[in-house]
């Protein structure tokens, strides 16, 4: 197993930076590809005895040109999630700012006690009640989708489902047009996964020039979606301003694409190289529940981070205000100290509390809604389409750290 000498790199650093905590682990960090069945299993590394719990990596990472802090450990991660005297979101996935505009992610980017009526104002939409309400239009675009396919013995399910279905429940939640559709994933695409500042910048520009027209034909001609509550919304009697209304659209329209759509293309990624697993949800469909949140614990899409907002001792170094810390949620997630036998796919584990969707203030708002598409999708799809594999010289390689693979050709003997 590769260790700390293995890591160590003269890159530049800030001068408070121990020279022995330089790393190159962007292995870790959502760089490195590789075709496991477990992508991450190579960030264990990263918690064995006589590796510092707090490492530094100078490259840069996201949109921040700059080096980062790293913690590993479950308990690091969660006093990074849950004190929020010291750690900021403040310029978390700010891609905006590639575009010039300086309004904030809301409500990611905003630190407490702002983001609380923030929060409140939007879960209106998210409680368990309306998420329920959604459900027979989720189910019916799976099934409608599944069935188009089923007959043919074979779909590429990352390209042609995982793309295409949560980006459907996302524009008739929002009562975004339809017909925009690839024009979506195109921008998404190039923000999420171009890796080439100047092409984010302009995907940015666009989707918020549309984003900002939408929001003006919403406030002409109101409606019941969560686009028009919030281009109309008003918190303690007063309207809320064109930059925090554009900030929570935007942000939406940020957070709830890309994640349900990779994490739809793991979940096949998994079942079809792990047969076992597979037959045992097909033969035990009441493990629908903890299976789901099991494949989102093994499968984290993204490693958050956050910014020191005073200075803090901690683990023998001194991180300074101003300083970004990432939390490694790939490592996190499979720490023995909170997950027995943390390797293993156990789709009956009943305590599970990862970090997919963080921890803290900011645990995504888009959770249930995601957990439940992709009970639908598990339980409509064992149930239509027979015992897959990957086809014959599909490539099965991801990028751990922002788990992405654009197309996953499955191939079955239709019914
Ligand atoms: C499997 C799918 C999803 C994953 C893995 C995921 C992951 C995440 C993560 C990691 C964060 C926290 C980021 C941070 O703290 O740095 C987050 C926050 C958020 N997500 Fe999701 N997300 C998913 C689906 C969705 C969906 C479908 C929506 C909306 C329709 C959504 C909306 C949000 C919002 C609004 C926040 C900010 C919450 C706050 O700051 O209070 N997410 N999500």
């Amino acid at each position: 197993m590769a260790g700390l000498a293995d890591w160590q790199v003269n890159e530049p650093a800030p001068a408070h930076v121990p020279r022995e905590r330089v790393v190159d682990i962007r292995f870790a960090m959502g760089s490195g590809q590789n075709d496991l069945l477990d992508p991450y299993v190579e960030s264990d590394a990263l918690r064995a005895p006589g590796v510092p719990r707090i490492l530094y990596s100078p490259f840069p990472f996201g949109d921040k040109s700059v080096g980062t802090w790293t913690v590993s450990h479950y308990e690091d991660i969660r006093r990074v999630y849950e004190e929020n005297e010291y750690f900021s979101t403040q310029g978390v996935a700010q891609f905006q700012l590639l575009a010039g505009e300086t309004f904030p992610s809301i409500p990611l980017g905003i630190d407490p006690p702002q983001h609380g009526k923030y929060r409140k104002f939007l879960n209106v939409h998210f409680t368990p009640v309306a998420l329920k309400k959604l459900e027979p239009q989720v189910r019916a675009m799976a099934v409608e989708m599944i069935d188009s396919f089923a007959a043919k013995g074979e779909v590429d399910i990352a390209y042609d489902f995982g793309r295409v279905f949560p980006v459907r429940v996302f524009l008739d939640l929002m009562g975004l047009p339809f017909a925009m559709f690839e024009q979506f994933l195109a921008w998404e695409y190039e923000i999420l996964h171009s890796r080439d500042h100047q092409r984010m910048g302009a995907a940015v520009r666009q989707v918020i020039a549309y984003l900002r027209e939408f929001i003006a034909e919403k406030q002409q001609h109101p409606d019941e979606k969560l686009g028009s509550y919030i281009a109309n919304g008003v918190i303690d009697g007063v309207p809320l301003t064109p930059d925090v209304v554009i900030g929570m659209t935007w942000f939406l329209w940020l957070g709830g694409l890309d994640t349900v759509a990779s994490t739809i293309s793991q979940m096949f990624r998994r079942m079809a190289l792990d047969q076992p697993l597979q037959a045992r949800l097909r033969a035990e469909p009441e493990l629908n529940h903890s299976a789901v949140e099991e494949f989102l614990r093994m499968q984290p899409l993204v490693n958050s981070f956050r910014i020191l907002k005073q200075d803090l001792e901690w683990d023998g170094v001194t991180l300074k205000t101003g300083d970004y810390i990432t939390c490694l949620n790939t490592s996190g997630n499979f720490d023995p100290a909170q997950f027995p036998d943390p390797r293993t796919f156990d789709p009956a584990r009943s305590v599970n509390r990862h970090f997919t969707f963080v921890g803290g203030i900011h645990l995504c708002l888009g959770a249930h809604l995601a957990r439940r598409e992709l009970r639908i999708l598990l339980e409509e799809f064992l149930a239509r389409v027979p015992t897959f594999t990957v086809k014959p010289g599909g490539d099965t390689t991801v990028t751990a750290g922002l788990l992405s693979i654009r197309n996953l050709p499955i191939v079955w003997t239709p019914n």
